[in-house]
């Protein structure tokens, strides 16, 4: 059994329902998980480990600036262990932006850090318009007009492929 940090910076909680699919399906591996918010500073030293994972959702074209922080500050621990890095985003929902070497996101995000993860992925995320405010509704419902994505105001669409997130525990099982 292996002990299982999984790091996450979300907004509105996507990024969290697939953390807690990435445990669940650790959880029939036998792993046992430990999901922590990098909103909550976390310290590294006061949790027990043997391999990390931080997922981060964008939003207006970037991760939150804690992601990028926290890698800097932490990325000799990082290195030391079994790692992987995984980014949600709605451009995902295009097969053609749909991996990790084809993310624009995780692609720009990768070039700006200086740690080079392990084991990569990228999730579609969810749009879920009633929740959003008058501005970031309108932005959403132009950007996904220009990208031609659902922009009917009463609707919430989840573009998140969850056998893509299982194989990624899969994958973070065997790391
Ligand atoms: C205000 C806002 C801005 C967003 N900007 C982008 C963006 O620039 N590119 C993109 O691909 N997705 C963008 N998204 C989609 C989010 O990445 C997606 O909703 C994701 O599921 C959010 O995860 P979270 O709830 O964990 O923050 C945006 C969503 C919102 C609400």
């Amino acid at each position: 059994m292996a002990r299982i940090l999984i790091l996450y910076s979300t907004t509105d909680g996507h990024t969290i329902e697939i953390c807690k699919r990435i445990r669940e399906r650790l959880d029939t591996h036998g792993h046992a998980v430990e999901l922590a918010d990098l909103k909550d500073d976390p310290k590294l030293q006061d949790f027990e480990f043997d391999k990390i994972v931080i997922g981060a959702s964008i939003r207006y074209g970037k991760h939150q600036p804690l992601v990028n922080d926290f890698i800097a500050k932490n990325q000799a621990v990082l290195e030391a262990h079994p790692n992987a890095l995984f980014s949600v985003n709605v451009v995902a929902r295009k097969p053609e932006k749909n991996t990790p070497e084809t993310n624009p996101y995780l692609q720009k995000f990768l070039k700006k850090i200086d740690w080079q993860p392990q084991n990569l992925a990228v999730f579609a995320g969810k749009i879920d318009y009633p929740s959003l405010g008058f501005f970031d509704k309108q932005m959403i419902r132009l950007i996904m007009w220009i990208t031609k994505g659902p922009t009917d105001p009463t609707l919430t669409v989840e573009f998140t492929d969850w056998d893509t997130v299982d194989e990624f525990g899969d994958t973070v099982a065997r790391m």
